[in-house]
């Protein structure tokens, strides 16, 4: 028996994987959520013969959709994308996203920016008024760590924001590393006024690869709640 909230999770992928014909090209996103996309998927595969090529945002997914007999090719293979499906952190009434928490960002961004559409699959519990509970992730390069989280907090001082506080992701007592060697710094910004500037300003810092807002790149939010009920936005 799932959990509410795993159920939530589940019948939002399963109405989400409905979306998906045969022949097409699919961003596969990240976390538990898009994983119970990704097994879906696999289902289809199997059951119905569907014949789709993924594309995945992470080394995580990619191993998992091999595993469920999707077949896999790259980006850059694919060029572009009919339709990008992941989870998010937290979604607002524009269907601007926070992304990140699972450290798949960059990937993340960039498949979903290649995809004609994205749909995001989310639990009732990731909607929010506004953008900042949630921390945001900021995908920053190796080289001058420390001195690119401290223009950071700089910067953040002259931001519409509630909350100033940051901290390096961790993995254990080593910095958290992403799929593209990089680190990851949270902000706890609490409330987010502006989240196009604020986005736009972070990836204006050197040293700051990307950052976890996703403006103006979702189009659809399939909802999932925890008696099994399923909402489609759009
Ligand atoms: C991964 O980097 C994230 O963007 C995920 O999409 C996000 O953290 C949602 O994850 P869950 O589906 O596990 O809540």
């Amino acid at each position: 028996e799932l959990s509410p909230i795993d159920k939530a999770k589940f019948v939002c992928a399963k109405r989400a994987a409905q979306f998906v014909e045969n022949g097409m090209r699919v961003g596969l996103g990240t976390g538990s959520t898009a994983a119970w996309l990704v097994r879906c998927l696999g289902e289809r595969v199997r059951d119905e013969g569907l014949h789709i090529t993924g594309v995945p945002t992470s080394t995580r997914t990619a191993e998992l959709a091999r595993e469920v007999g999707i077949d896999v090719i790259t980006l850059d293979a694919a060029k572009r994308l009919d339709l990008t499906i992941d989870g998010a952190d937290e979604f607002d009434g524009a269907f601007n996203l926070i992304k990140g928490g699972g450290g798949a960002l960059l990937h993340e961004k960039v498949v979903a920016t290649s995809s004609d559409r994205m749909i995001v699959i989310a639990d009732v519990g990731k909607e929010v008024e506004t953008l900042g509970a949630f921390p945001l992730p900021i995908e920053v390069i190796p080289f001058g760590l420390q001195t690119t989280h401290a223009l950071v907090d700089e910067t953040l001082v002259s931001m519409d924001v509630l909350g100033r506080d940051s901290s390096l992701r961790m993995d254990g007592d080593k910095p958290f590393v992403t799929d593209e060697g990089n680190h990851i710094i949270d902000l706890h910004l609490k409330r987010i006024g502006d989240a196009r500037q604020l986005a736009m300003t972070l990836n204006q810092l050197p040293g700051v690869v990307e950052n976890g807002l996703f403006i103006d790149i979702c189009d659809t939010v399939v909802l999932g709640f925890g008696d099994g009920k399923v909402e489609v936005r759009d």
